[in-house]
């Protein structure tokens, strides 16, 4: 069934076959891409991308069973979108209101190489309020990969916008006790875990044996998450991107929150790209900034 909560312009953008809206859960508007590798599904809800998965591959994203599914509140897996601020904020939500937006559908374009790229946009509001004005368009493009583009354009004639992005992409793992992070050795951290201490990672392949939340700073390189029980290895690349942040809740949090299950850390962990904390992004007036990211999968013995 299509969505009657999404504009007849959006309507206008489907592509029989390819791109069509549907309710999604908590019957959200959801557009549903399909091509000749690969299926995923956005919300305009947080503009959030809950599933890529290519053909013959478990899903390359983790959602949880028990996420929420409504206006007020962040999807929980998949990816959301933070901006403008990451982590907590007095008196506002966590990791901005941009996960929590309904985003327009401005554009959907299908390319002669069989991708399929869809531009959302994050409509003006009272949450953006103290902000200097500012425009955030959100590319995702799907084909064999996922590839991701937040867009940031400062809009005020004189003031400068600073501001901190992040895509925080929750992975597929088979069995979190089997997959190791590679890329990271040499990066200075801080590690959320224990009260922001500053470290720096001395391991060519971090394992997770325990809660781990750590912002790794000035980092723009790939990251590969090794999956020995799925057998498959993800890559994340990354441009205008200059922190990297790594979680997984373990076992006391997974407990703590109502939308994740208990036992779901063992399936998922978190790498997620951006500008935070001291990589935040100030743009001089008139500039703007973009934040690619690229998700791609192979094979791994
Ligand atoms: C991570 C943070 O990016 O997001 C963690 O580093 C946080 O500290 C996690 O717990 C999940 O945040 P939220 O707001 O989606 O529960």
């Amino acid at each position: 069934m299509i969505a009657d909560k999404t504009s007849a312009l959006e309507r206008r953008l489907e592509i029989p076959g390819r791109v069509s809206f549907m309710d999604g859960s908590g019957e959200l508007p959801m557009l549903e891409i399909k091509t000749e590798w690969s299926t995923a599904e956005i919300y305009l809800h947080g503009a959030h991308v809950t599933r890529f998965q290519k053909r013959d591959e478990p899903p390359l994203l983790f959602l949880s069973q028990v996420s929420r599914f409504d206006k007020e509140h962040p999807i929980r897996g998949g990816i959301p979108v933070i901006f403008p601020w990451f982590g907590a904020r007095a008196g506002k939500p966590a990791h901005g209101f941009a996960r929590t937006t309904a985003w327009e559908l401005k554009e959907i374009t299908s390319s002669a190489n069989g991708s399929i790229s869809l531009r959302l946009r994050l409509p003006d509001g009272p949450a953006a309020a103290g902000f200097p004005p500012f425009t955030a368009d959100y590319i995702v493009t799907v084909s064999e990969t996922l590839e991701l583009q937040l867009l940031i354009a400062n809009a005020s004639p004189d003031k400068e916008f600073t501001f901190e992005e992040c895509l925080h992409t929750y992975f597929t793992v088979g069995d979190i006790g089997a997959a190791s992070i590679v890329g990271l050795k040499g990066v200075g951290y801080e590690d959320k875990v224990e009260n922001f201490a500053k470290k720096v990672e001395t391991n060519e392949a971090i394992n997770i044996p325990s809660e781990v939340d750590r912002v790794y700073f000035d980092t723009t390189g790939p990251v590969e998450i090794q999956d020995r029980s799925l057998q498959r290895k993800i890559r994340v690349e990354k441009e205008g991107s200059a922190s990297t942040v790594v979680w997984n809740p373990w076992i006391a949090k997974a407990q703590q929150m109502s939308d994740f299950g208990n036992e779901e850390y063992q399936k998922m962990v978190c790498v997620e790209s951006g500008n935070v904390g001291k990589n935040k992004v100030t743009l001089p007036p008139g500039k703007s900034s973009a934040l690619t990211v690229k998700l791609s999968s192979a094979p791994f013995k």
